[in-house]
């Protein structure tokens, strides 16, 4: 509510700009004034120090922020999908989005599994059903975080990738309430070097040799865990050939321990779409995936009976075509072909610096041009522009030109489709920006 006071001081700055701006503006009533300053530029109503400007001016800067944009629909038909064709258990990598929106609709899709790497990433999936099934699948855990995850988040299934840290887990819950190795689930995680069709490597970091996962299996045999085998092919993982691979290495692994596993968990990896994919939407996207769970589907048989329960963990795959990140161009540089953006690398498009490969496809929206409608994709666009973030670091550009109408204006935008995964999650807000806003659609 504006008190009589700041309407008064509102009509006298509204007056005074009428005549600087030679405009016929009644400004008997709030909404003119605000319809007024509307169309003002903002350098000149900053000199008016008052509570209804500094409001309107807050609500404009709202405006331009970043939006990223949540699809509950695209989410469900995702989880439907992966539920409907992968051979066995879905659960999410939580660590890809662990925005609310997301966990809520993958409550109320039903989803009971959730793959964690930490204690907070527990607790958000907690807070929303506290009867989630949680895997705590980082193989690097401090004693007091394995002993919360299994005291205060009921985690029954820890993960290890090396003796060392197998003896820890088990001293450490060994002083726990009610610990009894029959109730704890124990997945080895073992690597093979990187596929070469897969964008991100993570057989280095993480893992265990053959060798040395066979030893864990051997010796968790002997005290009675229940035991279980996972990997990861790597992020963006391209080739189902992938899977073939490590899932032969999961049998040979198990025979030589002689141990009979519960579960194979098949973790992440699964292709979602980019600039760099050959699919160009959706659909051939998910034909794709099909084509990795048919092949798991086989191997599967080939080596293992129905006692061996499949589960994977998606995050890329699952998240990322249930969001876009919608930027408005602040400065054209037109006789150099660059562009500077409202976001950037150190927001919600840091994969794009870290992998060019992981470059979101994009539509570009012709806002502030004559003809508003103007909406296109690289396929229609004829130029090639340099695009750079808002912060001032000289990093703070993307790896690829863009392609582009030859004529584009400040206020026009550009719509980066398919950016769920490690977006919302890996934005910093370094200079200050990276500050998206969350709006959710159906
Ligand atoms: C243990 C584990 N599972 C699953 C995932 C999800 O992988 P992606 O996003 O490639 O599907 C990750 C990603 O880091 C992971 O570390």
């Amino acid at each position: 509510m504006i008190d009589s006071l700041h309407l008064k001081q509102n009509r006298l700055a509204c007056l005074s700009k009428q005549k600087k701006l030679g405009q016929e503006i009644d400004c008997k009533n709030s909404a003119n004034i605000a319809d007024t300053l509307e169309h003002m530029p903002v350098h000149s109503i900053l000199k008016n120090d008052n509570r209804f400007i500094k409001n309107h001016l807050e609500n404009q800067l709202d405006n331009e922020r970043p939006e990223i944009r949540f699809y509950k629909s695209r989410l469900q038909a995702r989880a439907t999908f992966f539920q409907t064709h992968f051979p066995g258990k879905l659960s999410y990598a939580v660590k890809a989005n662990s925005a609310e929106c997301v966990l809520k609709t993958l409550n109320e899709f039903g989803l009971s599994h959730y793959d964690v790497a930490s204690l907070v990433e527990m607790r958000q999936v907690h807070s929303i059903n506290p009867d989630a099934i949680l895997h705590y699948h980082n193989p690097i855990r401090s004693r007091t975080e394995i002993t919360a995850a299994y005291q205060l988040y009921n985690c029954r299934r820890f993960v290890v990738d090396s003796l060392s840290e197998f003896q820890k887990l088990h001293d450490t819950l060994s002083g726990c309430d009610g610990f009894s190795p029959p109730n704890i689930q124990l997945a080895v995680r073992f690597a093979m070097p990187k596929h070469e069709d897969s964008v991100q490597d993570f057989s280095k970091k993480f893992g265990a040799d053959l060798h040395e996962a066979e030893a864990i299996l051997k010796l968790a045999r002997t005290m009675d865990y229940v035991l279980g085998i996972t990997f990861h092919v790597g992020s963006q993982c391209l080739s189902p050939e992938a899977y073939e691979k490590h899932i032969t290495a999961c049998h040979k692994i198990s025979s030589r321990a002689e141990v009979e596993l519960s579960f194979i968990n098949v973790g992440g990896g699964f292709p979602a779409l980019y600039q760099s994919t050959e699919y160009e939407d959706i659909k051939s996207n998910e034909d794709q995936l099909i084509n990795f769970f048919h092949t798991i589907r086989q191997v599967k048989q080939r080596f293992f009976n129905t006692g061996v329960k499949f589960e994977c963990e998606p995050g890329r795959a699952l998240i990322a075509p249930a969001f876009s990140l919608l930027t408005t161009i602040k400065t054209v540089r037109e006789e150099n072909r660059e562009l500077y953006l409202n976001d950037g690398i150190y927001g919600g498009l840091m994969e794009a610096y870290q992998f060019k490969d992981l470059t979101p496809i994009y539509r570009f929206i012709g806002e502030a041009s004559e003809n508003p409608m103007i909406s296109c994709d690289s396929r229609c666009a004829e130029d090639e522009w340099t695009i750079y973030g808002p912060t001032c670091d000289p990093c703070d550009v993307l790896p690829l030109p863009m392609r582009l109408p030859s004529f584009i204006h400040e206020g026009d935008k550009i719509e980066f489709l398919g950016v769920g995964a490690y977006s919302l999650a890996t934005s910093t807000r370094f200079n200050g920006y990276g500050d998206l806003k969350l709006i959710e659609c159906e």
